[in-house]
């Protein structure tokens, strides 16, 4: 049988990203990270655009050229077609159109959010390769999403519960912001949560119908909590920042866990995956591991790798989609919104 060689090209944010996939095994996975954010508190879409203009065509050959691929090898071209940053989408959704017409094989789409739960199904060479079996729950979390994912295949998905206002990466990044923690500032407020205690303040958690989230409620809490001890104690953030990253780490990760239980437990669902930048933190890590234990659950957690913006999940949505002959037009436009 022909081999299935997929190149996938992500560039919904600020993440220019490429990779191979041959028969669902992964050959390579280049991702250039943007640094010139970091100044500015927070992505700066023409800054990211323009990066993603720079950086498309040599993570493409770098990607191919760990992959041991020539490009006429190529079996198709998979693209993140949205959600994301319409300018950055552009970018990587222009190159896809033009790479593929040159070398006459077919365009897929990929939902960027099908990437994030299919993270899971990414083959490697030597490596465990267990997956989730069908139907299972994602609890999909990043800077843009919250949300718990009923997937009852590759291509069927159902979301169930999802935030109503801010996402949990989002939450997290704001109350790091005022903490002066620069930007992103999730992987800042993990690392002084590993040496806080979570129990030493308490903040407003959401009373919201349900399977969906709220999270606008407790950046206000952690908001007003700050400005009322800095009052009194100007140093206050500098002295108890350790337990201030456990605290809020801890109350995100109890929301997200009890809805997810909830769904879990009315679905009858014990397969339980976890993706999205937000499933690098070591809180909701050691949370999943423990749920399993307490309720039998199966986990998925995905290797680190996985859990930000990357071509290798687009890549494997794609090889998917190879399969079925679902390809796109070369007149698709780009969505900054789309839904699962
Ligand atoms: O999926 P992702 O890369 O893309 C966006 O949705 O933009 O997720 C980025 C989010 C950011 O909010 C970032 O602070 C958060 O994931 N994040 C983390 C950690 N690593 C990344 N949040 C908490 N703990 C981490 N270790």
């Amino acid at each position: 049988m022909k081999d299935i060689i997929i190149l996938g090209i992500e560039s919904s944010c600020d993440d220019t990203s490429a990779a191979v996939i041959r028969n669902g095994v992964l050959l390579s996975n280049v991702v250039a990270s943007q640094a010139v954010h970091e100044a500015y508190g927070g992505v700066v879409p023409e800054l990211a655009s323009r990066a993603h203009q720079q950086n498309v065509v040599p993570v493409v050959h770098e990607a191919l050229k760990r992959a041991g691929i020539a490009k006429e090898q190529l079996s198709a071209v998979a693209f993140t077609r949205g959600p994301g940053l319409m300018g950055s989408l552009l970018v990587g959704v222009s190159f896809a159109k033009g790479f593929a017409r040159a070398l006459g094989i077919p365009l897929i789409d990929v939902n960027h959010l099908h990437g994030h739960v299919l993270a899971h199904f990414i083959d490697e060479e030597g490596g465990e390769n267990v997956h989730p079996q069908f139907p299972f729950l994602c609890l999909l979390v990043s800077g843009g999403n919250s949300q718990i994912v009923l997937v009852k295949a590759y291509n069927q998905m159902e979301i169930i519960g999802q935030t109503i206002d801010d996402a949990a990466g989002e939450a997290i990044d704001k109350a790091a912001k005022v903490m002066g923690l620069g930007y992103p500032g999730g992987p800042v407020i993990d690392r002084l949560a590993r040496q806080g205690n979570p129990k030493a303040y308490r903040f407003a958690k959401p009373h919201i119908a349900g399977y969906d989230y709220s999270f606008s409620g407790l950046k206000t809490s952690f908001l007003y909590f700050l400005r009322d001890r800095l009052k009194d104690e100007p140093d206050f953030i500098e002295q108890h920042k350790e337990d201030l990253a456990a605290s809020l780490e801890a109350t995100v990760v109890e929301v997200l866990m009890d809805k997810l239980r909830k769904a879990a437990k009315d679905l009858h669902i014990k397969e339980v995956a976890v993706a999205g930048g937000v499933s690098a933190n070591n809180g909701l890590r050691n949370a999943f591991h423990d749920y399993a234990h307490r309720y039998g659950w199966k986990v998925y957690i995905p290797k680190l790798g996985y859990t930000t913006d990357n071509a290798a999940m687009i890549g494997i949505a794609g090889y998917f989609k190879y399969q079925n002959k679902e390809f796109c037009t070369i007149d698709l436009p780009a969505y900054s919104r789309v839904e699962l």
